[in-house]
C-alpha cells in the first residue's frame, strides 16, 4: 500500500492543481500541519497556510525547516516565492506574520474565522497562480482543509471546533468545500514527529483523492459537505504505517436522512465516530459528512453514497464484533 501511495504522489498529471487553503486552531508553527504542508507541497497545488500564531511549546520541537533548494519538491512545482513582483506584493498586503523564505505560510493573531477570511481576502491575488500580480478578479480555494488537529474532534464535541466553526461561518464563495482533519496524539503524547508524519501522509492521501474524484470542475464533495476525519492513536507498538490504516464511513451522531433506506456496506445505518477510532481490532480513520453552510439540511445517506463511490477505491466496511 505504501508503494502504491508513492507511486501516486509521482504519477498525478501535472495539471490536476487546484487552490488549497490550510489552517488549524493549534499555531501555524505546529508540527502536524506543517507534515500536511510539506505532503501537499509535493503535488502542483497552489498552497496558502494561514493560522492562528499561538506559540505552543511543541513548536521547539519541530524539526528545522528545510532551506527551499532542499526541499523534496517536484521540479515542475509553481512557487510564488520564485517571482520577485509576488514576494513584493505579499509584503503590501499582508502586515500580519509570514515566513519570509516561503510565503505561502502566514499567521493571524486572531482566530481560525479571521485566517479564512482576512487571507482569502488579501492573499489570494499573490498566492494563487491564476491571478496576476495587480489583478482584481482573483480565485478564492477550491478546497478547505483543516488541521490535523491534535487531539481528536469527535461526536458532539464537534460543536466546539473553531476551525470547523469558521468553515461553517465563512460564505460558500470562499469555503466551497472543506476538510478537516484530527488525531488523537495531542501535544503531550510521545513520538509527535513520528505520528505527524502518519496523520500527514493519511491526510494528503484522503485529499488528493477528494481532488482526482472531482477534479476540473468540481464538486469535490457532495453539495454543501464538510468532511471531518479522525485518526486514531499512533504508537511505537501499533497503527504506525500507512497500511495498517482502513477508512470508514461514520457518522458523529447527528441523524442521518435515508427516505429510500439506502445501505452501505449491508447497513442502513453509519457506525459511530467514537466506537470507530477507539476499536482494538484494527486502525481506523473515521470519516463523517457534516452539513456546511446549511445546517437544516444535512447531509443525506445519498451524499454518503456518493462520497463513497468517489473514494471506492479505499473505503472499508468496519468488520462487527464478535
Ligand atoms: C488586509 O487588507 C486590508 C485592506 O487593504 C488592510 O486594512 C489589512 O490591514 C490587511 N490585513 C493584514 C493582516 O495585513
Amino acid at each position: 500500500m505504501v508503494n502504491f501511495y508513492l507511486l501516486i504522489v509521482v504519477a498525478l498529471p501535472l495539471s490536476q492543481a487546484i487552490q488549497l487553503f490550510l489552517t488549524n486552531d493549534d499555531g501555524w508553527d505546529d508540527i502536524n500541519i506543517r507534515t500536511f504542508f510539506t505532503y501537499m507541497a509535493r503535488y502542483d497545488h497552489e498552497l496558502m497556510l494561514c493560522s492562528p500564531k499561538i506559540s505552543h511549546e511543541i513548536s521547539r520541537l519541530m524539526p528545522p525547516r528545510q532551506a527551499p533548494e532542499e526541499r523534496p519538491v517536484l521540479k515542475r512545482e509553481w512557487n510564488p516565492n520564485s517571482d520577485p513582483r509576488r514576494v513584493q506584493k505579499h509584503r503590501e498586503q499582508w502586515h500580519a506574520g509570514f515566513d519570509a523564505s516561503d510565503i505561502r505560510l502566514n499567521n493571524v493573531p486572531f482566530d481560525p474565522l479571521r485566517a479564512v477570511r482576512e487571507c482569502t481576502a488579501n492573499l489570494s491575488s499573490v498566492l494563487y497562480k491564476d491571478c496576476r500580480p495587480n489583478g482584481v478578479n482573483c480565485g478564492s480555494p477550491r478546497l478547505v482543509l483543516g488541521g490535523p488537529k491534535v487531539g481528536n474532534s469527535l461526536g458532539y464535541e464537534q460543536g466546539r471546533d473553531r476551525v470547523l466553526n469558521a468553515f461553517r461561518r465563512s460564505p460558500d464563495s470562499i469555503v466551497p468545500a472543506s476538510i478537516a482533519f484530527a488525531g488523537y496524539n495531542d501535544r503531550f503524547a510521545p513520538h509527535r514527529e513520528l505520528s505527524s508524519k502518519i496523520y500527514g501522509e493519511l491526510a494528503s492521501w484522503i485529499t488528493q483523492h477528494v481532488i482526482m474524484s472531482g477534479y476540473p470542475n468540481g464538486p469535490y464533495l457532495p453539495r454543501d459537505s464538510h468532511l471531518h476525519v479522525n485518526f486514531p492513536a499512533v504508537t511505537r507498538e501499533r497503527c504506525n504505517r500507512f497500511s495498517d490504516f482502513k477508512f470508514i464511513l461514520t457518522t458523529n451522531g447527528d441523524r442521518i436522512r435515508n427516505l429510500r433506506s439506502r445501505s452501505i456496506c449491508g447497513s442502513i445505518y453509519l457506525p459511530l465516530d467514537t466506537e470507530v477510532i477507539h476499536r482494538k481490532d484494527g486502525c481506523y480513520v473515521s470519516m463523517s459528512l457534516l452539513s456546511l453552510h446549511d445546517r437544516s439540511r444535512g447531509p443525506t445517506m445519498s451524499d454518503h453514497i456518493t462520497l463513497k463511490g468517489k473514494l471506492r477505491s479505499f473505503i472499508n466496511c468496519l468488520p462487527r464484533t464478535s
